[in-house]
């Protein structure tokens, strides 16, 4: 062991075997054995509960501040450090060594910083909040825990590991800190509970709380997965980009005003958002040369392109959690009045998602054209909305569409007669 290391480790064993002995002089005869074996047995199974979902999730919250404010409130000092060193004690799995010196800080820190705070937590708080609740020096006293807590911690991790990047004290607090408020609020509540509705109250608000950040972490893992699927497949349609040439993208950011101007709840935008960005996926099934094709398609030809709706819902189907939204991709160019593929559905039986796709993707074809038309102006689009509403699409989102575009909303996308006019001599 590195000589600073060891003068550092005699040091904190030290400072705290001193506070340990004063404190139990002075508070030895103020002892409370049910709350203090309470509190105890909730600490350990907390701090180990906390560690099996971590290894789970990777999430790294403890609990075992939260538990220690009830017992800033109800304990005495000496015991509040007796329970941080104790019950913080973390099982060792068999492949990992245990190490003395370590074992024996981290108790002593836990000791310290837990017997301090409560001291602290005494001082203030008939200062601070009298005979309220006392949120105040609730709040000094876990100030005071984490920067003696983490503060011992920076240190020993500095001298000790001389290869790691030494960050600096403040970014180290500031990444520790984010766990603090949390900390501090899931504590009051904790406290409430033990003062006014006893223990029983008390344990099945920690169950309570283990539950939710599991259900909070599951619900946060589902989207990060749904997004990276969704982002794969875009490279996948972006590697045919060359007929694409951004066609989904573009769709995605006028569903996403759509979906706004629409005032749908942010849960189904996202969804819907999601699914534009790869809403023709199914077109790398159909043949390049068709796709490509500037003269007008044959009748074979146009139901290959057509095929792709099913085609894309096909490749999908087996994704879990994309299976809700497929009906989107599949029915996004059926038509309100039934007259669309692929079943010729219509009306509400379209779900609504498909219906401001396919609102979003033909205001896409007219504000770029195709190899066999030009590009429309502003005015000729609301024209067309307004010819097509309740015919090809639903009036309402129709109409919904012909207030964004007359905002100005894609102004920047729509091209000036002048420009349109070149293009459509060049088409001719
Ligand atoms: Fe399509
Ligand atoms: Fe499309």
């Amino acid at each position: 062991m590195d000589k600073k290391l060891k003068i550092y480790l005699s040091f904190v064993y030290l400072i705290s075997f001193s506070i340990f002995i004063i404190l139990n002089y002075k508070y030895i005869s103020e002892f409370n054995l049910i709350n203090v074996i309470f509190l105890l047995i909730v600490i350990i199974l907390v701090n180990n509960f906390s560690m099996f979902f971590n290894s789970m999730t990777e999430i790294t919250t403890s609990m075992n501040l939260p538990v220690l404010i009830p017992a800033f409130v109800v304990l005495n000092p000496f015991w509040v450090g007796i329970i941080a060193a104790i019950g913080t004690i973390e099982y060792t799995a068999k492949n990992m060594k245990f190490v003395w010196y370590k074992f024996l800080f981290n108790r002593s820190v836990f000791f310290l910083a837990a017997s301090t705070a409560a001291l602290i937590f005494r001082v203030v708080r008939p200062i601070l909040d009298g005979d309220s609740f006392p949120m105040l020096s609730i709040l000094s006293a876990i100030l005071i825990y984490f920067l003696i807590n983490n503060t011992l911690v920076y240190i020993v991790i500095n001298i000790s590991r001389e290869d790691v990047n030494k960050f600096s004290l403040l970014n180290y607090f500031r990444e520790l800190s984010k766990n603090l408020i949390t900390s501090y609020f899931i504590g009051l509540i904790l406290l409430a509970s033990y003062i006014n509705f006893g223990k029983v109250f008390f344990l099945l608000i920690i169950v309570l709380l283990f539950i939710i950040k599991d259900f909070f972490y599951s619900r946060l893992q589902q989207m990060n997965s749904y997004t990276q699927i969704i982002e794969s497949f875009l490279k996948v349609i972006d590697s045919k980009d060359h007929y694409t040439e951004g066609h989904c993208e573009r769709v995605a950011e006028y569903t996403y005003h759509l979906c706004g101007e629409m005032n749908l709840s942010r849960a189904k935008s996202e969804r819907i958002i999601s699914i534009a960005k790869i809403h023709d996926i199914g077109k790398i099934y159909v043949d390049d040369d068709i796709l490509r094709s500037s003269n007008k398609l044959t009748k074979q030809e146009y139901s290959d392109i057509k095929e792709h709706t099913q085609y894309g819902y096909e490749l999908l189907k087996d994704i879990d959690i994309l299976n809700n939204d497929l009906d989107i991709i599949l029915y996004h160019h059926e038509r309100w009045d039934g007259g669309g593929y692929p079943e010729g559905i219509k009306g509400d039986k379209i779900p609504v998602g498909a219906r401001i796709l396919a609102v979003c993707d033909s205001l896409d074809v007219m504000i770029t054209g195709r190899s066999y038309k030009p590009p429309m102006t502003k005015e000729d689009i609301i024209e067309e909305f307004e010819k097509c509403a309740g015919k090809q699409f639903d009036p309402e989102i129709a109409k919904e569409m012909i207030k964004l575009i007359k905002k100005g909303f894609f102004d920047d996308s729509f091209k000036s007669k002048e420009k349109i006019r070149e293009m459509e001599l060049s088409y001719s």
